[in-house]
């Protein structure tokens, strides 16, 4: 029997999609080349595994035993983001602890853990305490995790905290990103964030390999720059979702079904997409600008509020009574949809985007140009790259935009710059293609990664 087939990986995801995504999609790459996945998830956000029989589930359990989960508690609700995750790493450090051992001990032959990036450092004393080697998978891009990387230098430069007099001014050491692009957030807790950050680049630097969702083409510079700071064995083998193993048909349910009718009736390139991913929340005066912008766009539109996205709203009441009836079907209100789907779909002509970095990469493979309005940490890294960089976006800045630009902007995708930033998209597009031909960097590299961890002692 293949030594790998007995030989099983471990992987621990953090409990959003933005990170869970990329890691069912590595895991898919990782069973296609014969292992055996066990996934371990938290018991908040937890999927169900009957929409993945080909991996085995376990679900750890929260620390207060018996009691309610802290995380659904009314507290928790009213955190922010950094907050937040410090009570996730709280809440399962132990227990995930236990959830390893148990696994380890269960007598099957382990390969390897794969760990999400921010929990790295909570899973180095685990691993090594059962003897089980640790790679890491960063979900973000690698410019971002350079800047991350730095925070101590930009703090000593004092980039950080940033003034607000410094914004427009380019970080030297950085280009092309200017301060008001470094990847921070607000928060009541900036020394818990440095933490988060620290404990994140410390617990990749010390693992035996990071796995990377993006593609040498994509990022070759800040690849050389993240190679000439770090010994750390890295593997670029993104888009994971292109992957041939990742390319299964869709499940679709009703509500798919419905917006793939209403796409299907618009004209090809014509309508705008709209989503903010799965974690960032808006003010609601802001959705209503952006609402009354895309109306007098009258560009046709798709835009995914989801529940939780405007603040102290449960979904579109903040609308004015019969803006909806108004808009009629020359637009549509989803709370979530199939993106990959969507993105794919003929009838797609821009992306509005907060540039999570699975939005950036998964926009790039379509060929899609992106209005790049990011919220927090990577995403102004990764929209600073998508308009400078690569070419194949705009700049549609939170803090700044008014009813009156996103109505200008949306208009200008398609006349003004659209053609250029087109013919950028689809250069780019075909580079991800590229890389994953067979013998493309990114098919090379998973070769290497797959040869890599069969090489740790079982
Ligand atoms: C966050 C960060 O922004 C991101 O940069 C980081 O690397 C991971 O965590 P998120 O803000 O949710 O993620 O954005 P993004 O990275 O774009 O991930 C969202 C995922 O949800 C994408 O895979 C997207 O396809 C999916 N999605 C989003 C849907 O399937 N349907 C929707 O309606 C909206």
């Amino acid at each position: 029997m293949d030594e790998r087939k007995v030989r099983k990986i471990i992987m621990f995801p953090l409990p959003f999609p933005g990170h869970f995504n990329p890691m069912i999609q590595l895991a898919r790459i990782f069973h296609h080349r014969g292992f055996p996945v066990t996934i371990l998830h938290t018991s908040f956000n937890s999927p169900n595994p009957s929409h993945y029989p080909l991996f085995a589930f376990r679900t750890i359990p929260h620390n207060n035993e018996g009691g309610e989960d802290p995380l659904t508690q009314p507290e928790a609700s009213s955190m922010d983001l950094v907050a937040f995750i410090r009570l996730l790493r709280q809440t399962y450090a132990e227990t995930f602890r236990q959830s390893l051992a148990a696994e380890v001990g269960g007598g099957e032959t382990m390969c390897c853990l794969v760990s999400d990036a921010v929990w790295a450092r909570n899973t180095e004393v685990a691993a090594e305490k059962v003897g089980v080697r640790r790679v890491v998978l960063i979900t973000s891009g690698v410019a971002s995790f350079c800047a991350f990387a730095a925070f101590p230098l930009l703090r000593d430069k004092h980039y950080l905290p940033i003034q607000d007099s410094r914004l427009d001014e380019l970080v030297t050491e950085f280009p092309p990103l200017k301060v008001k692009d470094l990847p921070v957030m607000e928060t009541n807790e900036p020394e818990e964030l440095y933490r988060v950050v620290n404990d994140m680049v410390k617990g990749a630097e010390s693992s035996s390999g990071l796995i990377w969702n993006t593609f040498e083409d994509l990022e070759r510079l800040s690849l050389m720059d993240f190679r000439s700071k770090f010994q750390v064995p890295i593997f670029p083998i993104g888009p994971f979702h292109k992957h041939s193993e990742n390319l299964l048909p869709m499940i679709k349910n009703k509500e798919d079904h419905v917006t793939t009718d209403w796409l299907n009736k618009q004209d090809p390139k014509s309508v705008v997409y709209v989503s903010f991913g799965s974690l960032a929340n808006i003010e609601e005066k802001e959705f209503l600008e952006i609402a009354w912008g895309l109306r007098n766009s009258e560009r046709p539109f798709l835009w995914v509020v989801r529940p939780g996205l405007v603040r102290g709203t449960e979904w579109l009441e903040a609308l004015p009574s019969g803006f909806v009836e108004n808009i009629g079907q020359k637009g549509k209100f989803v709370k979530w949809v199939n993106q990959l789907e969507v993105l794919a779909h003929s009838a797609v002509g821009a992306f509005w985007t907060h540039c999570g970095w699975n939005s950036t990469l998964e926009s790039i493979c379509e060929g899609v140009p992106m209005i790049c309005t990011p919220c927090f940490t990577d995403q102004f890294v990764n929209a600073r790259y998508i308009v400078d960089v690569w070419r194949i976006g705009i700049e549609l800045e939170r803090t700044t935009m008014d009813r009156k630009e996103i109505e200008k902007v949306l208009r200008s995708v398609v006349i003004k710059e659209g053609d250029l930033i087109r013919e950028m998209c689809l250069k780019l597009k075909e580079r991800a293609t590229v890389c994953l031909s067979i013998d493309g960097s990114s098919s090379i590299y998973l070769d290497t990664l797959v040869n890599h961890v069969l090489s740790f002692d079982p």
